[in-house]
């Protein structure tokens, strides 16, 4: 008998197939299920596992809620600030994550904002859908180079280390910062977060949203930076302060930010959108085929071992 699966994101067709293929799946293609109508299948089909993202909170009261029959919830993302871990570990709910698969793709997009922001690819864009590419100035509309600049990688987890290979591919210079200097990077390592920012002519974050990393990137920290720097963040909303981060881009302080992430997920601040030298991406890092169908994959290879009674490949908690 297949184990039951209630699955409350749509998922790439590959791997809903896989789904159907190998659990008695509940599975809607054409939308999302909410948190009541989720909790609802779980008990109606007596779920033994849930398999949800970072769209979906697993909150202490979502956890209280689950039915007993749920021994194992797995979310397709790296990050987990939406799961009440202490919460799962009371109830001794399994819950796994998905690391390593989305490294490659999470830092090839923060890489790629990079050069957007510095380059003003969206205003550069908007420019010709509004066709009003008229002859410009030898000094209108410009960016900054990236080629010998500095970046600062705050974090230098998986993502910040395929950033710092992406960057010296591009002959950047590579500075970090982290809790613990990290044996065998070739980086330099900068102990505290203050000393790196003047370095920094690129900034990019590649941290876990916690109560020592909210609103880390504060106005005081933008402050620190030098001249006509570029912000990126690939990481979680709520590592940067973004009204500060807006009055900086609103100044010149803050040459220009490239976004995926925001604090009000899956909503946006909508000041950010008469912000020209942001640019904008809705939390879509790790969006390639390749990669969702990966992290899909992991997210069913935790739960099929853990229904398999072995232990999970990522748990969150031991
Ligand atoms: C992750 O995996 O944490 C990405 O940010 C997608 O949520």
């Amino acid at each position: 008998m297949k184990h039951k699966l209630v699955c409350v994101r749509r998922l790439p067709p590959n791997v809903a197939a896989r789904v159907r293929s190998e659990f008695d799946a509940v599975l809607d293609d054409a939308r999302d299920p909410t948190l009541p109508e989720a909790l609802a299948l779980m008990a109606e089909h007596k779920a033994d596992a849930l398999l949800f993202s970072s769209g979906f909170r697993l909150t202490a009261e979502t956890i209280a809620a689950l039915p007993p029959s749920v021994k194992v919830a797995a979310t397709a993302s790296v990050g987990f600030d939406h799961v009440d871990l202490a919460a799962a570990r009371a109830r001794g709910l399994v819950v796994t994550n998905t690391p390593e698969v989305l490294t490659g793709c999470t830092a090839d997009m923060a890489f790629t904002l990079l050069l957007a922001a510095a380059r003003r690819l969206g205003e550069n864009e908007r420019l010709m859908r509004n066709d009003a590419w008229v002859p410009r100035g030898m000094g209108d509309g410009l960016g900054v180079r990236v080629w010998g600049k500095t970046l600062g990688i705050v974090g230098m987890g998986r993502i910040g280390r395929a950033m710092a290979r992406r960057a010296r591919g591009f002959d950047m210079n590579v500075i970090y910062t982290d809790l613990t200097r990290i044996a065998g990077e070739e980086a330099l390592f900068v102990p505290t977060l203050a000393e790196m920012l003047p370095l920094c002519d690129f900034l990019t974050l590649h941290v876990p949203l916690t109560p020592q990393t909210t609103n880390m990137i504060d106005a005081a920290a933008l402050a620190l930076l030098p001249p006509r720097a570029v912000v990126v963040n690939a990481s979680r909303g709520g590592v940067v302060d973004e009204a500060a981060l807006m009055a900086a881009l609103a100044s010149g302080k803050v040459f220009a930010a490239g976004l995926d992430v925001f604090a009000t997920e899956p909503r946006f601040d909508a000041r950010w959108i008469d912000v020209p030298n942001a640019i904008l991406t809705p939390h879509t890092a790790s969006g390639t085929i390749e990669t969702r169908d990966a992290m899909g994959f992991r997210a069913l290879d935790n739960i099929a071992a853990v229904l398999a009674g072995q232990p999970a490949i990522d748990p969150l908690w031991s």
